[in-house]
């Protein structure tokens, strides 16, 4: 198996990883009732931050962070969906990657999701 190399690389690895997210119902209704996603718009985003995370282009500006929270305001966000998000991710790039990018990529989704859920307790603790 080989490793990530290019944005083409990046395009079939969310490609696969949204099929699983779409195909299992406990975390699916996310993308398909509470915000309405447009898959042939939301990909290419997608690849572009993961390229820019990955691979060095640059190119993504907005606030991740943020929409997250955005979306915990219409629905939680809870520790279980971030667990199920990432069981997905690192097996949708274990299935088809191998080597550092791979590596790379999977840790900076975990990062990511761990100061998502920071930020997620900050607003409800702020709240109470
Ligand atoms: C519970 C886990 C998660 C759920 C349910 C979720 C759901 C979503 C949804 C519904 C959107 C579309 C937002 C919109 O278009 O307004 C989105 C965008 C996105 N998500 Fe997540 N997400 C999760 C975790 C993560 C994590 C951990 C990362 C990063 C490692 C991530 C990366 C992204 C990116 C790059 C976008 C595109 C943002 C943009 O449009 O600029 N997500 N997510």
């Amino acid at each position: 198996m080989r490793d990530i190399q290019n944005q083409d690389d990046l395009y079939l690895l969310v490609d696969e990883f949204y099929k699983k997210l779409l195909s299992d119902t406990s975390i699916s209704y996310i993308f398909t009732e509470v915000v309405k996603i447009r898959i042939e718009e939301h990909l290419p985003i997608l690849v572009t931050f993961w390229s820019q995370a990955i691979l060095g282009t640059g190119g993504y500006v907005k606030n991740l962070t943020q929409i997250h929270l955005d979306i915990n305001a219409k629905e939680p966000l809870t520790p279980e969906l971030f667990t199920i998000w990432l069981h997905h991710f690192n097996q949708t790039v274990d299935e088809n990657f191998e080597g550092e990018k791979a590596e790379q990529i999977k840790t900076q989704a975990l990062s990511l999701s761990t100061i998502m859920q920071v930020k997620i307790m900050q607003e409800k603790a702020q709240k109470l």
